[in-house]
Parts: C-alpha cells; sequence; structure tokens
C-alpha cells in the first residue's frame, strides 16, 4: 500500500521544551503578579478560607508574616482587603485599614509596594459595595462616592502606594483623583476595577470577608456590577475609568473574560491587570484535588492565557508560587 508524505510544517518548533521555550511569544514572570491579603479585625488566629487552599484571612501580625514569606520567593506587590469588626450602614470605621496599611508600610516601607481594595461590602451590614436608601431598593452612587473619596485619602496618608476602588460606582475614580491630588497625594497611583463583572466566581472571596448581599431589597450586584452579557458596557466603564485618572485597568473575573482584556487592550495605553479571581482560583484547587488536573501547571497555564490575550498585570492567589511554577513547569 502506497504511504503518502506529507511534510512537517509546524511540528518541527514543537519538537522539545528547548525550542518551544525560545519561539513562544507569552515570556511569565513573578515580577507581574500581584498577591492579595485579607486582613480581619475581628480575630485572634488567622482562619482558611473555604476553597482558597493556601490563603488564609489574618491578623495584622500574622499579615506581616505572610509578606515576609513572599518577599522570599520574590512577590513585593500586594493587594490588601480590610474586613473590619464592626458592620454598620453608615458613619463607617475606616481605622482599622488605615491602621493596618500603617503597620505594613511602617515594617517593610519601600522594599513592597501595596494597594488597598476601596469598596464599602465588608463595611455594610447588607453587604452591598455602598450606601443604600431607607427601602433598600437602590444604592446611592453619589452618598457613595462621597464616602469612598474620604477613606481614600485615609488609605493615602497611611502609606498605600495605590488605591484600587472595587465598588463599582459612576465617577469614583475621577472623585478619588481629585481628593487625592487636593490634598497633595498625587504620587498614589488608581488601580480602577474598571471592567468587573456581577459574576458567581467571587464565593470563596465573600465567604472570606464576610461581604454577600444579604438585604431584603437589592439582592445581587446587578444594578452596579457589569452584565457578563455586555462588553460594550465593559469597554465604556474601563475607557471612562482611564479617562477620569485611573493608571491601572483591571478586568476581572480573568479566565473567563479574557475577550474583555483583548479588547480593553487594543483600546488603552494603560497597562491591563487581570484578576484571577477566588471562584476562578478554587476552581483549580478543586479539580486539582480530585485528581483531575496537575494544579502547578493547570494556574501556570491560566497565566499564560491571561498574559496572552494582553494582561500586563496578574492578580492570582498563587502569586507566592510564582517563581518557583513558571521556572519548573516545562513549557
Ligand atoms: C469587593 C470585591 C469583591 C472581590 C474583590 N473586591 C467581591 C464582590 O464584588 O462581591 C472579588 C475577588 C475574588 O473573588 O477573588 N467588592
Amino acid at each position: 500500500m502506497e504511504t503518502n508524505f506529507y511534510p512537517l510544517t509546524q511540528r518541527r518548533i514543537r519538537t522539545d521544551t528547548h525550542i518551544r521555550e525560545l519561539t513562544a511569544p507569552v515570556k511569565l514572570s513573578h515580577k507581574s503578579f500581584i498577591q492579595p491579603l485579607f486582613v480581619d479585625e475581628a480575630i485572634n488566629e488567622p482562619r482558611d478560607v473555604n476553597g482558597l487552599n493556601g490563603v488564609q484571612v489574618g491578623t495584622v501580625d500574622s499579615t506581616l508574616h505572610t509578606i515576609e514569606e513572599h518577599i522570599k520567593q520574590g512577590i513585593t506587590k500586594f493587594l490588601l482587603f480590610p474586613v473590619p469588626a464592626q458592620k454598620k450602614d453608615k458613619d463607617f470605621d475606616f481605622s482599622f485599614a488605615a491602621r493596618t496599611i500603617q503597620k505594613i508600610k511602617e515594617v517593610f516601607g519601600d522594599e513592597i509596594w501595596i494597594a488597598t481594595d476601596v469598596c464599602l461590602c465588608s463595611y455594610t451590614s447588607h453587604g452591598h459595595c455602598g450606601i443604600l436608601n431607607e427601602e433598600h431598593s437602590q444604592l446611592l452612587n453619589s452618598k457613595t462616592v462621597d464616602v469612598l473619596s474620604h477613606y481614600s485619602t485615609l488609605l493615602a496618608n497611611a502609606g498605600a502606594d495605590c488605591i484600587a476602588p472595587s465598588d463599582m460606582m459612576d465617577g469614583r475614580i475621577g472623585a478619588i483623583r481629585n481628593k487625592l491630588d487636593a490634598m497633595g497625594f498625587e504620587q498614589v497611583s488608581i488601580m480602577s476595577y474598571a471592567a468587573k463583572f456581577s459574576s458567581q466566581f467571587y464565593g470563596p472571596f465573600r465567604d472570606a470577608c464576610h461581604s454577600a448581599p444579604n438585604s431584603k431589597g437589592l439582592q445581587n450586584r446587578k444594578t452596579y456590577q457589569l452584565s457578563p452579557f455586555n462588553i460594550n458596557d465593559a469597554l465604556a466603564s474601563a475607557l471612562r475609568d482611564e479617562k477620569e485618572g485611573a493608571d491601572i485597568l483591571m478586568v476581572k473575573p480573568a479566565a473567563l473574560y479574557t475577550d474583555v482584556v483583548a479588547k480593553l487592550k487594543q483600546q488603552t495605553l494603560k497597562p491591563v491587570a487581570a484578576y484571577h479571581v477566588s471562584g476562578e482560583y478554587a476552581a483549580i484547587e478543586a479539580l486539582a484535588e480530585k485528581g483531575l488536573l496537575n494544579r502547578e501547571a493547570a494556574h501556570v497555564e491560566v497565566w499564560a492565557a491571561l498574559q496572552r490575550s494582553g494582561a500586563d498585570i496578574i492578580i492570582s492567589y498563587a502569586s507566592g508560587s510564582a517563581k518557583q511554577w513558571i521556572e519548573n513547569i516545562s513549557i
């Protein structure tokens, strides 16, 4: 029987790890990574987070230790989520967040860069990201923006390098920028949660921060977070944030939204960050626990996808392992 000859066209550049490494346009580096940190005022011992292997909600002291461990792994950029002991609906007390940042900066100074999440969802008794009207049927945009801009100045004053508003109110980036500038914090940057979708994949995070919406009125975040069905709104919101003064534009979740990362990257010269969120992370962990995939390789594969789609910055709960995994996993 005659055997046809089909010449190799693409397979020669897949022959071994050497040539695969040489020819891959995506080169990951742990230097692009940000590690999220949770700090809870109400606890004396760190607690685990359901589904988020390797991540704990810390006390201030244990968080200092976590940062130190990350520095040893080459990770020097962090995103802090402060969880206050008291839930309120107004007259919020931001002193724990400010104290925490101050302490962290006192210990580590310029050795690290730290952004602080700015949102009210871990502060409010109803779990929404801002202030609700009396009937709990609406989230009040302007009132919330006023509170968030004030909060941002307290964090900047405490030493935060960057403010990361995740509330999704309209106009908050401009308001925060103006207030920071007016108070002399021109050097403090803003990483806007520019395209933040209303997603099922924040579940483990809400557990960690006690921040799931539980109001009898407004039941979910769909009136302020983006619809997964509307990329136009995502791009318009992100480009609006850029105009208002955001220094970094974030897309979140990340792995399910690489189309948004790619399209945003085409329309902006600002750095784009992709936040591989808690539920996305936990999904990999759950599959790994079932023996259905290789944990390390799966995380690295997602990171490659994020960078390939245009992300300059990756926010991952496994940042501490990034250097080791990137080096060890052969491509
Ligand atoms: C607060 C906030 C959330 C996340 C970051 N900031 C949760 C939410 O909007 O409900 C999610 C992060 C994650 O899931 O890893 N608004």
